[in-house]
This record gives C-alpha cells, structure tokens and sequence, in this order.
C-alpha cells in the first residue's frame, strides 16, 4: 500500500511482486526485467520470530528454518539470478542488510538464536560472494542499519530517514576495495 502510493507520484519506480523465498516469483522478476540494467541491487527483506524471546527448551524449528530461508537464502537467491542485470550497469553493486546480531563477535547475551545465526550466515555467504565476484567487477556490502524504529526494530530506535540517509551515503561513496566489508550505516566498521 505505502509503495503503490509512492510508486503512484513517480514515474521512476515501478513495483514488481516477489516473495524472495519463492522461486517462480524469482524467476517471474528476471524475465520482467529482462536486459534491464541495475546499479545497486538492495537485498533488504528479513524476519525476525523470536520477539517474544524463545528460551532454551522452547525452541521452534520450524521458525527456525523459516528464518533462514527468507535472511539467509532469500538475498544469495535474488543476488544469484540478478546477478547478469547487476553486471550490466555502471555502478554494479549487490548490498545485504545485515544486522549487529549477526556478529558472532558481538554475543553477549542468550536468546534470538534464529535471527542471530542467519544473518552470521548471511554474513559468511555474503564475504565469500564478494570474493567470487571480484574478477567480474562486481561489488559487495553488508550493512547494519542501526537500530531503526520499523516494524521490526525497537520503538525507541533511531528514524529510518537518518538510517537510509547514512546507508545511501556509503553506497554512493562505493568503490571495489571496499567489496567485503561489513559497515553500520554510520560507516564504522562492524566485527564479524
Ligand atoms: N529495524 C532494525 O532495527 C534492524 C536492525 C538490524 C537489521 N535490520 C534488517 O533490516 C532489514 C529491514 O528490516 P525492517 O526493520 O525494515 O523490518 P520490517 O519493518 O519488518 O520490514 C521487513 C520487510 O521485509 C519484507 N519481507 C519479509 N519477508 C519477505 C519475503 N519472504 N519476501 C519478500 N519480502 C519479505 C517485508 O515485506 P512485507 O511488508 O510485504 O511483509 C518488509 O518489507 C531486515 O533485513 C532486517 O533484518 C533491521
């Protein structure tokens, strides 16, 4: 509903349907786009269960694989069939919204287990396609967004206008010997 309005006062969007978990709808968006170049590909679609905390004993697994279907599958799928479109423009730039909760490094407390181990493999898929898509010129960035007061993220967080605003500042600023790197969208550096 928000995108059709946005979409609906500007004719440089258009809306295409795609749940990322589904591959016919994958392969419904690449035969719409078809030769259709894109600079940056944002793979931005996540889920996160376990807001109510599940404690041990009380894990779900089917929420579990759910989780890594949509974080960590569901961007390699897009990333892997929009690949040639990516490869086609002038800015060719795959980008993965991580989160600080996929730092392994960063774990200090018990609980989001779903959440928190499929963004470390979003993370770890993420590094060693940027490696792969080196020789092709093709860029890589995972990035945090802050905590952002979404749907998904807490209510005090910060606005999503000053985490965009950050996030669109490091894609601009992009260049290939960043490829690789894992930045909050203030641009410091995140441990993996
Ligand atoms: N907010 C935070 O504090 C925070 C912190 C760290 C990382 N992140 C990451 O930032 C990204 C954006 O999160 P958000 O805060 O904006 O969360 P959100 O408000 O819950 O939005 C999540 C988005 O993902 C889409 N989505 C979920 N499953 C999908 C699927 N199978 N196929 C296609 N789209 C799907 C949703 O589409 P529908 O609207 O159609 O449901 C929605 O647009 C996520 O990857 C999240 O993990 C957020």
């Amino acid at each position: 509903m928000e995108l059709q309005k946005l979409a609906a006062g500007n004719q440089r969007i258009s809306l295409h349907r795609l749940d990322i978990t589904i591959p016919e709808d994958i392969k419904a968006l690449v035969w719409e786009l078809g030769d259709e170049s894109l600079d940056v590909l944002i793979n931005n679609a996540g889920i996160y269960l376990e807001k109510n905390e599940v404690k041990l004993g009380g894990i779900r697994y089917d929420d579990w694989l759910r989780t890594f279907e949509v974080n960590t599958l569901g961007g390699v799928r897009v990333s892997e069939a929009l690949l040639d479109n990516v490869g086609r423009s002038e800015k060719r730039l795959i980008v993965a919204l991580s989160s600080h909760m996929g730092s392994i490094a960063d774990i200090g407390t018990p609980g989001s287990y779903y959440y928190r181990s499929s963004k470390a493999a979003l993370n770890a898929a993420m590094e060693a396609i940027s490696a792969a898509l080196r020789a092709r010129d093709i860029g890589v960035l995972v990035l945090h967004p802050g905590g952002v007061a979404t749907r998904m993220g807490p209510s005090g967080g910060i606005t999503t206008a000053e985490s965009v605003q950050g996030m669109r500042r490091i894609i601009d600023n992009f260049s290939m010997e960043q490829s690789g790197v894992f930045l909050q969208y203030d641009n410091t550096m995140m441990p993996w």
